[in-house]
C-alpha cells in the first residue's frame, strides 16, 4: 500500500511538471534552432515505427513499368521538389526553412519500401511539414510517384533531366514541368473530395496555363489541382 501511494504521489509530480513545462514556454518551438538530442531521437523513432507499423498492411501493385515512372516523374518534379529537391535541384526557400527537414529522397528512398514510401506519400506526417498528398490525390496518382522514387536512388542529375525530358504529357502534372524547374511548392491545394482522375494527360494538351487565375471553367478534372504560382 505504502508503495503504492509513492507510485501515485510520482506520478502525480511528473504529470504537474509536464504540464508546468508546457505552460511555462521554455520549450523552443522555432523551426530555425534544431530539436535537442533527445527529442529528436523520441520524433524519429517514433514516426519511423509508426510507417513501418502501417505500410504493413500496404498493398503494392507492379511498380516496374516504365510509363509509370515516367508518369511519377512529372508529378514528382511538380508536387514534391520545392522540399525535397531532386538529383541536380535544389530544395526552393520554403524546403530549407523546414525543422524537421524534408530528407533528400535520393538518398532516402534507398532505405525504404515501396509500401512505406505509398503510406507516407499518402498520408503525410504529422507536426512536419510532409502533407498528406492523399487528402487531394487518389492512390492510382500516387504510385506513379512511389515508382519514380524507387529508382531515384540510382539517378544523377543527367538522368535525372533526360527522364523528365522524356516524360512530357505523362501523369497529371504533365504540363506543369518544363525543364527541370519549378516555381511552386505545390502546398496549395484546396482539401476536396473531388475524384481526381490519373493520366489525363491527353486531356491537357498544349494548353497554357493561366499563372494565376483559377481554371474551375476548364472542363477537364482539374478541379483538386489548382497551384497559384
Ligand atoms: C511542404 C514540404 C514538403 C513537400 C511539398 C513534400 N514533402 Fe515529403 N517530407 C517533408 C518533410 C519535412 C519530411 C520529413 C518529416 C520527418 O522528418 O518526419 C518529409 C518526409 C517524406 C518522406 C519520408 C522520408 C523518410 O526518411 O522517412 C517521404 C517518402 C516523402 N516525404 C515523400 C514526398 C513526396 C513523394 C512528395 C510529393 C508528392 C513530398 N514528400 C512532398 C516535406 C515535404
Amino acid at each position: 500500500m505504502k508503495i503504492l501511494s509513492r507510485v501515485a504521489i510520482a506520478a502525480a509530480i511528473i504529470t504537474l511538471a509536464v504540464v508546468g513545462f508546457a505552460y511555462s514556454g521554455f520549450y523552443d518551438v522555432s523551426a530555425s534552432s534544431p530539436h535537442s538530442g533527445v527529442v529528436r531521437w523520441l520524433l524519429s523513432t517514433t514516426s519511423e515505427a509508426s510507417i513501418e507499423r502501417r505500410a504493413r498492411a500496404v498493398d503494392v501493385p507492379e511498380l516496374d513499368d516504365e510509363t509509370l515512372v515516367l508518369a511519377g516523374v512529372n508529378d514528382f518534379n511538380s508536387m514534391c521538389i520545392g522540399c525535397h529537391g531532386a538529383p541536380g535541384i535544389e530544395p526552393e526557400a520554403m524546403g530549407q526553412g523546414l525543422n524537421p527537414p524534408a530528407p533528400d529522397l535520393a538518398e532516402e528512398a534507398a532505405e525504404m519500401t515501396p509500401a512505406e514510401l505509398f503510406w507516407v506519400t499518402k498520408h503525410g506526417i504529422s507536426m512536419t511539414g510532409m502533407p498528406a498528398w492523399g487528402v487531394t490525390h487518389d492512390d492510382s496518382s500516387i504510385w506513379p510517384i512511389v515508382a519514380l522514387m524507387i529508382k531515384l536512388p540510382g539517378l544523377d542529375e543527367a538522368g535525372y533531366q533526360s527522364l523528365l525530358a522524356s516524360a512530357q504529357g505523362h501523369g497529371h502534372h504533365a504540363d506543369d514541368s518544363s525543364g527541370g524547374q519549378h516555381s511552386h511548392g505545390a502546398i496549395d491545394e484546396a482539401p476536396d473530395n473531388t475524384a481526381h482522375e490519373h493520366g489525363a494527360s491527353e486531356d491537357h494538351g498544349e494548353t497554357p496555363r493561366p499563372e494565376t487565375v483559377p481554371e474551375a471553367a476548364e472542363e477537364h478534372d482539374r478541379s483538386t489541382h489548382e497551384h497559384s504560382q
